[in-house]
């Protein structure tokens, strides 16, 4: 008896693992002939050689806001069985969440540097994504690091135009780092103020340098009290996130002010070098960055210029082109990045100009040596001479972007890149223009990329301010306001999504303007378009302008 139900559990036993093995197996060799599968096959063809009408028809449909939803996502178990195959599950998110995920590809939605990318880059993405390269290390990744080293050396040409000679010696040379490829903007100036916080306090008589035994003896080997960083107050807050990682402190990295065409004022650069200097010997300047496209207005800073300053300063000089970096493959607007070859070190995002998928930054050096304060090796892997690209990057485990933008930059083109730079600029023109047509539109800034800045302002406000100057806060207050609802409304409720930013002038009487942000990053958004979105902003304007009349 005894024996016999042993036996029975011993078999049961088998099952069960029979049953397991069989579960791993279909789910590691995919589920072909399971339920759902010929659905879900009509779908991923879509999604890889249809995409922009997969978007148009199952993106962005769901009704409800981010608060209502998020009562949907709040169960927090995970259940101890499979609920449904792999096909099904991927159908459920299809139809059950992929509706209520924003439709960044709509040639309306001209709000933020996230939009449309081309269907090749979804393929190039599945591709990565199947081979599962691990470029920390040439042992997962084999030619693909050697890919990427030849990728990334054709973007610091682009930057710096060394000479053959140059780039024939360090395109795959395995102890120099020419850039690398980070997980996004944020990470890449992370990594740019890295380099140049290690190069700052590089290993000197008995000091092993501020790698090795960190900022506090850093400081003390250089006789330094506070390491400065100065950017123009449009600079984007990941340097505030570097200034916390790199131990400087986010306070210390300094906004200067800007110009009336916000870009950053050379002379107040000028005077806040003079005063860090004057104000203690024992201050030292990190690194100035300029902006190449600042987020907010797309303005790009005095490169030329700021490189000379931080050249005469014997300073880093940082340009932050995570935005405008590939409008240098325009032969029209390059020369809107002039002096970009100065800069010690170069950000440029992959998923924004590039329209790569989310999410790749890349950071470049002049010197190719720089990296070479931070390399890390380890005994199992990134060992000593073996040319792993994660000796010397702040990403370990990393997927192969590098094929994407390989294979983009061949299908494209420099030319084909340009148009896209071109389209953009010269769209945000027109729509300037356009703008100023309009009485009760009021541009803030002009393009000089393609991102403009404008504000909905009554024409009669300027008449009331003309009679009663006492009204000057209430009028600016509403402006303010109007605007605020006009960008919530068209969100809630409308064909358009624009963003909407505060520019703060330290000049004017009311310093802080609620602005209106348009980014042209879709070939597909015409004037047409645009004209429909604004169309659409003033009719807001005018429904609920009365109700902003009553305080004046
Ligand atoms: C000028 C600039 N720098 C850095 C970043 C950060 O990039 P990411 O969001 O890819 O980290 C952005 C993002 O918008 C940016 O506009």
């Amino acid at each position: 008896m005894i024996i016999a139900e042993r036996k029975e559990r011993q078999v049961s036993i088998l099952e069960a693992a029979e049953n397991n093995q069989e579960f791993l197996r279909s789910i590691f060799m995919g589920c072909s002939n399971g339920t759902g599968h010929s659905k879900l096959q009509k779908y991923i063809e879509q999604v890889l050689f249809e995409t922009p009408s997969f978007l148009k028809h199952h993106v962005g449909f769901g009704k409800g806001s981010v608060k209502e939803l998020s009562g949907k996502f709040t169960n927090t178990l995970i259940r101890r069985q499979s609920e449904k195959n792999s096909n099904e599950v991927i159908i459920d998110l299809i139809n059950n969440i992929v509706p209520y995920a924003v439709n960044v590809a709509s040639p309306y939605f001209v709000g933020h540097m996230t939009s449309a990318i081309p269907p090749f880059m979804i393929q190039l993405k599945a591709i990565a994504a199947a081979l599962n390269q691990n470029v920390v290390k040439l042992e997962t990744s084999g030619v693909v690091s050697l890919v990427e080293k030849q990728v990334l050396a054709k973007i610091h040409r682009l930057i710096y135009r060394r000479t053959q000679d140059f780039y024939d010696h360090h395109v795959q040379n395995q102890d120099t780092t020419l850039g690398c490829f980070t997980e996004g903007g944020t990470v890449a100036n992370i990594t740019a103020l890295w380099a140049a916080r290690d190069a700052l306090l590089a290993p000197r008589d008995g000091f092993g340098g501020v790698e090795k035994e960190g900022v506090e003896a850093g400081y003390r080997a250089y006789g330094i009290d506070r390491c400065i960083v100065l950017v123009s107050r449009l600079g984007h807050y990941s340097l505030r996130k570097a200034g916390g990682i790199l131990g400087i402190g986010s306070e210390n990295i300094i906004p200067v002010e800007v110009d009336e065409n916000s870009r950053i004022n050379i002379h107040s650069l000028a005077k806040k070098i003079e005063e860090i200097k004057s104000e203690s010997s024992r201050n030292r300047l990190l690194a100035i960055v300029g902006i190449g496209g600042t987020t907010e207005t797309g303005t790009i800073d005095p490169l030329k210029e700021m490189g000379e300053i931080c050249a005469e300063n014997g300073v880093h000089f940082h340009v932050d082109a995570a935005w405008g970096g590939p409008a240098l493959l325009s032969e029209k607007y390059s020369y809107l990045l002039e002096g970009i070859d100065l800069a010690d070190s170069v950000t440029i995002d992959g998923h924004k100009q590039f329209y790569m998928p989310m999410s790749s930054g890349m950071v470049y050096f002049k010197d190719p040596y720089i990296m070479n304060n931070v390399s890390y090796r380890a005994n199992y892997i990134i060992r000593d001479g073996s040319g792993d690209l994660g000796i010397r990057s702040a990403s370990g485990s990393r997927e192969a972007n590098s094929l994407i933008l390989h294979s983009a930059l061949r299908i494209m083109g420099a030319r084909g890149y340009g148009l896209l730079v071109e389209h953009g600029i010269e769209t945000a023109r027109q729509l300037a223009e356009e703008i100023m047509r309009r009485p009760d539109f009021h541009l803030v800034t002009p393009p000089e990329l393609n991102i403009l800045t404008y504000q909905i302002y009554p024409e009669h406000y300027g008449r009331i301010l003309e009679d009663s100057p006492d009204k000057e806060e209430i009028i600016y207050q509403n402006i303010n306001e109007i605007n605020r609802t006009i960008q919530r409304q068209q969100r809630e409720c409308g064909i358009g999504f624009v963003s909407r930013t505060v520019l703060v002038n330290k000049n004017a009487p009311y310093r802080e303007k609620v602005v209106l942000r348009i980014v042209i990053a879709n070939p597909m958004t015409n004037m047409d378009i645009l004209k429909e979105v604004i169309d659409e902003q003033e009719q807001i304007y005018k429904s609920i302008l009365p109700g902003y009349e009553l305080n004046l």
